[in-house]
């Protein structure tokens, strides 16, 4: 009877540890990539205008990093925010960000033209590029990057519109697939320590 009983016990031990383990297996396989590394489907190939109005590509970035953001230049408070801390980032990388360009891509390709691009990209750091495109070429980058935005038509007749839009920073590696991304409000510290262990 003891012998038995104490063979239960084994049995139900190996079977809860074996659940235990198959829950925490199949919870980390199947948790989506939040942050972090990983081989997420992020990026692809785009070509766009920069503000000196150049036709660029993904391509013309091979061999560097790019931290790559989606916004708009009317954005009243995220974007503004976000870009600054991409730029303090730059900032801190000094001379280790030689290898990294800074991307601000237009969400907002309507009133988002070269020349409005020209004035606000370099408020947040000299060797930001902003892009702009058609309206198709801005959504086939926005879709190869994940990206959602959407036009939100103001309350009040005769107020700008607004673009809603995700606010993630991309980290993007030499040979342009994802390497990982920041949520909003990542603090530049952090973004740099990142971009330089990704060098
Ligand atoms: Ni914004």
């Amino acid at each position: 009877m003891t012998d038995r009983f104490r063979l239960l016990v084994i049995a139900m031990t190996l079977l809860v540890a074996g659940a235990t383990g198959f829950a925490v297996w199949s919870a980390t396989s199947r948790a989506p990539q939040t942050t972090g590394s990983g081989t997420a489907l992020v990026g692809g190939a785009f070509e766009l205008t920069d503000q000196s109005g150049n036709r660029v590509t993904d391509d013309d970035f091979r061999g560097k990093l790019m931290l790559v953001y989606f916004g708009y230049t009317f954005c009243p408070d995220v974007c503004p925010t976000e870009l600054l801390n991409v730029g303090q980032a730059m900032d801190l990388l000094g001379d280790d960000g030689a290898d990294v360009v800074p991307l601000f891509i237009t969400v907002d390709p309507e009133r988002d033209t070269v020349e409005l691009m020209a004035d606000y990209v370099p408020s947040f750091h000299d060797r930001m590029i902003g892009l702009t495109g058609t309206p198709e070429e801005i959504a086939q980058v926005a879709k190869a990057y994940r990206v959602y935005f959407a036009r939100v038509e103001p309350t009040e007749e005769g107020d700008p519109y607004l673009v809603d839009h995700s606010s993630l920073v991309y980290l993007m590696d030499r040979d342009g697939t994802y390497k990982q991304h920041f949520s909003f409000g990542t603090a530049p510290e952090k973004i740099a320590e990142a971009v330089r262990a990704a060098l």
